[in-house]
């Protein structure tokens, strides 16, 4: 047989192994490992460098609807470009209900906001923020049976938050159909009643957000999601913990045995509350839910991801401008942390940033960063074997890493649709230099020319 594409001479490592052999691609599938493998029409040479499964991002927001004269910053085409530039091969984006609209409708709107546009595989979740006897009677046992098999529910943000009630109708419907729940856990009416004490004492600026929003509220919120799962009978995911109280609450949970899984995410490693801190309104650059935390609270996620308590580290790439009126500047924004719209970029920085400050600084060895990257995403999330592994008969999604190249992160060399990183100037090492999707390069020496609508849509 002649090949589509050999990577030859590469370290391969999968979530289990670690091993050098040659990959062979035909029709967008791994169809060979060994040596010598035989003619290629092309053959890349990644003598060097690790060949790692291409990274699944499972927790991304892209052109979501974000409240009155607030735009998300990226689009289908400029999100799944950075992600594609980070050695990303497929992300799992939101789809929105917002209230009063039903979920077909909010699909069929994403949908063609993504139709032809992407540069990496996606597939969808959905987001029930108006759980009516329709949805759940009729809608939603639909789009489950149709694919639609993780679901996130909020505990915070007005517009979206369900109370315990309509959490556990909602858990309910999604057991029946055999979907995964995903939580956003914090409490609401504590974030309310310690904002408005901020504000009543003047405590408005960027740093307001952070101390409205303690781990209490996270710590409580996450044990009640987990209690109520638990009553279902529904897998759970607790998605972007940020402390070492609400990690211990996960692993009590787990070590009785309930399916949970946890994720989190860069911005907990790498970022504190002293961040949110900075002069004027720059702050604002840092304003994510959960908060940035502080210094105890990253080495307790290093301790979560090393010993197992985490599954998943996903970005959370949830894109506003800085400096834009319908960004982080929203108008009356300023007036105080209340109403600067939240979340921070961060698809094309999450996995440079767990290979250096993980790998290569020997607190996770290589297999645990594809674990955590990639396979758990896709087994999570109903993808795999045909996502998230390299392995005969899974798609040829690879992302090839050199470990000797250092850069430092700009924003300037970003391709998002922000205007800034939250990590400018951090120095990292090792770069994913060549990504490949269903056995198309989509990125070589930090230079693409794949077209937009190379990325599909994966049902599952
Ligand atoms: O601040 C955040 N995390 N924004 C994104 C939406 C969410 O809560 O996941
Ligand atoms: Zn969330
Ligand atoms: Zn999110």
């Amino acid at each position: 047989m002649t090949y589509d594409l050999i990577i030859a001479g590469g370290t391969v490592a999968t979530a289990a192994d670690t091993f050098s052999c040659d990959i062979g691609v035909k029709d967008g599938r791994i169809v060979a490992l060994g040596h010598d493998l035989g003619p290629a029409s092309r053959v890349i040479d990644a003598t060097g460098h690790f060949v790692l499964p291409g990274g699944i991002d499972s927790h991304v927001h892209i052109a979501q609807p974000s409240g009155p004269g607030v735009t998300m910053a990226d689009d289908f085409a400029s999100g799944t470009k950075s992600a594609m530039f980070g050695g990303n091969t497929t992300i799992m984006p939101f789809c929105l209900q917002e209230k009063g609209q039903t979920l077909r409708a909010a699909l069929e709107a994403y949908h063609a906001k993504a139709e032809g546009q992407c540069l990496t595989d996606i597939s969808f979740h959905l987001i029930v923020t108006d759980p009516t006897p329709a949805l759940l009677g009729q809608e939603l046992p639909a789009l489950i049976a149709d694919g639609y098999k993780s679901i996130k529910v909020f505990m915070t943000y007005e517009a979206m938050r369900l109370n315990d009630a309509q959490i556990l109708a909602t858990m309910d419907a999604a057991r029946q159909g055999g979907a995964v729940v995903m939580v956003h856990a914090e409490n609401e009416d504590v974030i309310r009643y310690l904002t408005d004490q901020h504000e009543r004492t003047g405590r408005t600026a960027p740093q307001g957000h952070a101390s409205s929003r303690p781990v209490a509220a996270e710590r409580e919120a996450t044990h009640r999601a987990m209690s109520l799962a638990e009553v279902v009978d529904v897998p759970v995911v607790i998605v972007h913990v940020s402390n070492g109280a609400t990690i211990d609450e996960i692993a009590r949970a787990k070590r009785r045995g309930q399916p949970v899984t946890a994720e989190t995410c860069p911005q907990y490693l790498m970022l504190t509350a002293d961040d949110l801190d900075s002069t004027g309104w720059e702050g604002a650059k840092f304003v994510c839910s959960p908060p940035p935390r502080d210094r105890a609270e990253q080495d307790a996620c290093w301790k979560g991801l090393q010993t197992g308590v985490f599954d998943l580290f996903s970005s959370d790439h949830c894109p506003f401008r800085f400096d834009d009126t319908e960004g982080k500047k929203k108008p009356g924004g300023e007036s105080s942390f209340r109403h600067i719209p939240n979340g921070i970029p961060g698809v094309e920085t999450r996995l440079p940033i767990l290979f250096s400050e993980g790998v290569m600084k020997g607190r996770i060895d290589i297999n645990r960063f594809v674990a955590l990257t990639a396979t758990n995403h896709a087994k999570t999330y109903g993808l795999y074997p045909r996502k998230g592994t390299i392995a005969i008969g899974s798609d040829a999604d690879l992302a090839i890493w050199d470990p000797e190249t250092h850069r430092t992160i700009r924003h300037a060399a970003m391709h998002d649709g922000c205007d800034y990183t939250p990590y400018e100037g951090l120095e990292v090492k090792g770069w994913p230099v060549t990504v490949i999707l269903r056995g198309q390069v989509m990125v070589e020496n930090d230079h693409s020319t794949a077209e937009v609508g190379r990325g599909r849509y994966i049902a599952r």
